[in-house]
């Protein structure tokens, strides 16, 4: 169950967890065209959808004409709102960490990124200063006057990051020149089911050149529609809202939150969204002795390409890659070397600017991205020469 910390507290300390689920209900299964002709029917699209596709076809033209492959990244959480006018929701677990990182990297080989990403999460090159530990400030200091506007005040970059900033910002700056990167934000997952949906049928004319990288924590149970509640559920009047049952014992203490199952589609992105492209999907788990069959479980129920595992606790230090030509065979692990947080923490204490008391956080020399795409990026060119030796066509 991906659904994560939430913005209410449903739960009681006496509560019986293993009832927390009903396992009555059926196991999820793939989506099948019913599903989603039921699924786009009955829920409402966003209304960004319309300019968001015809940016992504803009993209695409562009993008095509130079050639370029292209990669979808979707990346963060995905919310589960309880109301229409929503004021509670749940969660899932995601900073964006994993998307804004890749991105980076794919930049780095070539590809055009589409960065369907949740509000305000990581992005790339702005995430090595906004979700800081530090204050952006704190990267900044004051400029000694310049010859000849002696009263003109500015600011830059402490010197200590200067070198890394302009690294970062000079490929910041030639993704937007040559327009690669187009950042598209979405909240709920229903904008992200119906986004993905759009813009990956608008990636149809990149054939095997289309890659998809599917890093977003997707929510496994939502709300329906026709069970949200319009306003603020309120406190002390339950009745009123279709998501609780007015009988249950403890109304007026208790929200008890009915969810139904998200349709699993990316079996319907495999066979119909967007055919010809090459699908990645991640898998997280927390129990490292069921990681490798669930991949296994992901690439036999939705038949795409590659799953790449991780476990949440090591999720940043290791992942493994789990291919459908032999998932029992081949599945390849990735590690870099994780440092002892807390030593290295003394470490920069003691190098910090004691002057200013400012203390900034330590950070990995390479980061597990760089090997994930570059693996990633090796299969995909295989697939495309595939692709071309048996279709003769991209
Ligand atoms: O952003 P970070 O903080 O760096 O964290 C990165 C990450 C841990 C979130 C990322 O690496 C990751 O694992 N993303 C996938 C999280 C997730 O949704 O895992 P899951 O096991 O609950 O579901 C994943 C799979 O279920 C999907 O890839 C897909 O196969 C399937 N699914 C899920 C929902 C849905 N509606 N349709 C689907 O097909």
């Amino acid at each position: 169950m991906s659904v994560g910390a939430s913005s209410i507290n449903t739960a009681h300390p006496s509560q019986d967890y293993a009832n927390a689920i009903d396992r009555n209900v059926p196991s999820f299964t793939a989506a099948e065209a019913p599903d989603e002709n039921s699924y786009f029917t009955n829920n409402l699209p966003p209304p960004e959808l319309e300019e968001y596709s015809a940016r992504t076809e803009e993209f695409v033209k562009h993008h095509f004409r130079h050639q370029r492959r292209i990669v979808l990244i979707t990346s963060g959480g995905t919310t589960v709102p309880l109301e229409n006018q929503t004021v509670r929701f749940i969660d899932n677990f995601s900073a964006g960490t994993r998307g804004a990182t890749s991105a980076e990297y794919f930049l780095e080989a070539g590809y055009a990124v589409i960065f369907l990403h949740r509000q305000f999460s990581l992005l790339p090159y702005s995430r090595h200063y906004s979700h800081s530990t530090n204050c952006f400030l704190d990267f900044l200091s004051e400029a000694p006057p310049i010859d000849g506007y002696a009263k003109k005040s500015a600011v830059m970059a402490r010197a200590e990051y200067s070198d890394t900033m302009l690294s970062v910002l000079r490929k910041y700056n030639h993704a937007k020149r040559e327009n690669l990167l187009l950042l598209l934000p979405f909240t709920t997952i229903n904008s992200y089911l119906f986004l993905l949906r759009a813009l990956a049928m608008k990636m149809e004319p990149m054939g095997s050149k289309a890659l998809f990288y599917l890093a977003a924590a997707v929510s496994d149970f939502f709300v329906p529609r026709e069970r949200m509640s319009e306003h603020k559920i309120q406190s002390g009047d339950f009745n009123e809202s279709q998501l609780v049952d007015p009988s249950a014992s403890g109304v007026g203490k208790k929200l008890i939150i009915d969810l139904d199952p998200v349709p699993k589609f990316l079996k319907r992105l495999v066979e119909s969204w967007a055919p010809k492209g090459m699908i990645v999907s991640f898998k997280l788990e927390t129990d490292e002795t069921i990681l490798l069959k669930k991949c296994r479980l992901a690439l036999k129920r939705y038949s795409h390409h590659l799953v790449i595992g991780n476990l949440l606790q090591t999720r940043k230090f290791q992942v493994v890659l789990v291919d459908s030509v032999d998932p029992v065979k081949q599945p390849r692990w990735l590690t870099v070397a994780q440092r002892d947080e807390h030593k290295e923490d003394e470490k920069s204490a003691s190098n910090a600017d004691e002057k200013n008391g400012v203390k900034f956080a330590t950070k990995q020399d390479s980061e597990i991205e760089e090997q994930i795409v570059i693996e990633v990026v090796r299969r995909h060119g295989a697939r495309i020469w595939d692709v071309v030796a048996a279709t003769g066509s991209l």
